[in-house]
């Protein structure tokens, strides 16, 4: 007879169905995985074969076949264990075949018979309740498979402790859901930033309409400091989006506890970070950085210093919110809808402008400096900002300006719009918002026109600007409480493109 265990394997977010089966026939002792298997997967061998007999338990000596089916799939990751050892477990009678017929089994097994966490949970466990099943995973994960519905979940730390539950001696409960701490997260505050009135505002107006936003300025005046407040202005992730952003997480195993992820994501790559760090693809297609953010914010701090080729490689998934990874027999796609939010020093010496400070090659060295952005990148920021240092007496006042909580109140109310506004478009906000539904949302009256029609010859803005132009302009009429598009929020949001009409 054969066993046969179901487990998955995975095409970026996607999970396939994956058949184990397990025979063992008369003939010269051997132990052999077939079926396209990766490294990771041939040497389960191994570690099955040490954790039985750290049970006492030795394999026979018959010809083991392990089929993972369909053979035309490559197989990758450490999760085969659990279920080889399974069907192993089946063919020796240890547990019955009917015991793990109706679940579906991921884990990896350490030397001693315990077994440990793996990536993928949750979309496993969604596979498995869309298929009827119960999922058998490690107990570091369990947590994480209760966020797919009201599935059976076995999570033992140990083989033996699976066993004793076919058994009927020792039942594995079902996980606990992590707690969640009532306290709220400690985000750095609004108000410790002194000055910079007109940088506070844009930061607002990126956080209401999700907008794309470049912060230019000179070493020291408080760009990572803006950037690194934004988390705590955005809304919570709404059902939806929780799940999907942590399907991404547990897929490239860094969910932290099994927990939903709940608050926007906030990465913040380092500048020397490769193309398959960013984009994502390596060795097993991980997700990258951009898919990491989803549904949050994408942070690039000291933007000419990333490499051109890993920026460029942005534009098309900031532009269709998702990312394709070619690989040599198929492509993995990965949801990347981000918030792009960058800053730069405006040279290499980091003073342009400033007559005192700036070195002897400016402006050449500004010039130089910038091009290492593309224009079409530059293009894709909706609001681009000049930061000036902040001066001594600013700098000598108490704090003042408005704390996060304010701010965010009126970045609420003005998500509340745009989602009222949309609610039978599929998206969320003015950011999201394109051809005719941005028509519709974005009505101007015939001064707002006229200005942007002139400012767009101009300026020569791109039709990608024009329309960036409009939806900044939107928000900014939302956070006024307007229900129309005037001249002044035209005037406000053709301020802030001023970058690329400068190059
Ligand atoms: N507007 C400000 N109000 C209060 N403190 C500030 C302000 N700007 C800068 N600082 C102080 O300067 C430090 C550095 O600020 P920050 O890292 O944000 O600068 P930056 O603009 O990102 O500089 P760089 O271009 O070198 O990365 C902060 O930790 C803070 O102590
Ligand atoms: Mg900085």
């Amino acid at each position: 007879m054969t066993a046969r265990v179901m487990t998955v394997a995975f095409a970026g977010i996607d999970t396939i169905p994956v058949d184990v089966q397990v025979q063992m026939a008369s003939g010269l002792p051997a132990f052999s995985v077939v079926g396209l298997p990766d490294k990771a997967v041939s040497e389960a061998r191994e570690r099955v074969r040490s954790a039985l007999s750290a049970m006492g338990l030795a394999l026979p000596p018959k010809r083991i076949t392990i089929n993972l089916a369909p053979a035309d799939l490559l197989k990758e990751g450490s999760h085969f264990d659990l279920p080889i050892a399974l069907g192993l477990l089946a063919e020796m009678d240890v547990i019955g075949h009917e015991d793990i017929a109706n679940f579906v089994v991921l884990g990896e097994l350490g030397l001693d018979g315990s077994i440990t966490g793996v990536g993928g949970i949750l979309p496993a466990a969604m596979q498995a309740s869309g298929l009827d099943r119960g999922i058998i995973c490690p107990a570091d994960n369990g947590a994480e498979a209760l966020w797919a519905g009201d599935l059976e979940i076995l999570a033992p730390s140990r083989l033996t402790g699976l066993i004793n539950h076919f058994k009927g001696t020792q039942i594995l409960s079902r996980p606990c859901a992590p707690k969640v701490s009532s306290s709220p997260l400690s985000l750095p505050d609004l108000r410790d930033i002194k000055g910079q009135e007109s940088a506070k505002r844009a930061l607002e107006i990126a956080a209401a309409g999700g907008h794309n936003l470049l912060m230019s300025g000179p070493p020291g005046s408080g760009k990572s400091m803006l950037a690194a407040r934004l988390p705590g202005l955005l809304p919570e992730l709404n059902a939806r989006q929780a799940l999907e952003t942590t399907v991404i997480h547990s897929v490239s195993g860094m969910l932290p506890e099994g927990g939903l992820i709940r608050t926007r994501p906030f990465r913040q790559p380092h500048h020397s970070a490769s193309m398959p760090a960013l984009v994502g693809g390596g060795h097993r297609v991980r997700p990258g950085e951009i898919s990491l953010a989803h549904h949050g914010v994408l942070f690039l701090d000291e933007l000419p210093e990333f490499q051109r080729n890993v920026l460029d490689a942005l534009r098309q998934p900031l532009e269709t919110g998702q990312v394709s990874v070619a690989r040599a027999n198929a492509h993995v796609t990965y949801p990347a809808r981000v918030q792009l939010v960058a800053a730069m020093n405006p040279c290499r010496c980091g003073y342009l402008g400033d007559n005192d400070l700036s070195c002897t090659r400016a402006p050449r060295c500004g010039e130089d400096y910038q091009a290492r952005l593309s224009g079409p990148l530059l293009d894709r920021f909706d609001i681009q900002i000049d930061v000036p240092a902040v001066t001594p007496e600013e700098l000598d006042l108490p704090a003042s300006g408005e704390t996060t909580q304010v701010v965010r109140k009126r970045i609420l109310a003005a998500r509340e719009t745009q989602s009222l506004r949309y609610k039978n478009d599929n998206i969320l906000t003015n950011a999201e918002a394109d051809g005719e539904v941005l028509q519709k949302a974005a009505v101007l009256d015939e001064d707002g026109r006229a200005l942007l029609q002139d400012a767009t010859r101009q300026m020569k803005l791109s039709a990608r600007g024009y329309h960036r132009v409009l939806r900044v302009a939107r928000t900014i009429a939302d956070l006024a409480g307007m229900d129309n598009v005037k001249r002044g929020h035209i005037a406000e949001a053709l301020g802030y493109r001023h970058m690329a009409y400068r190059r």
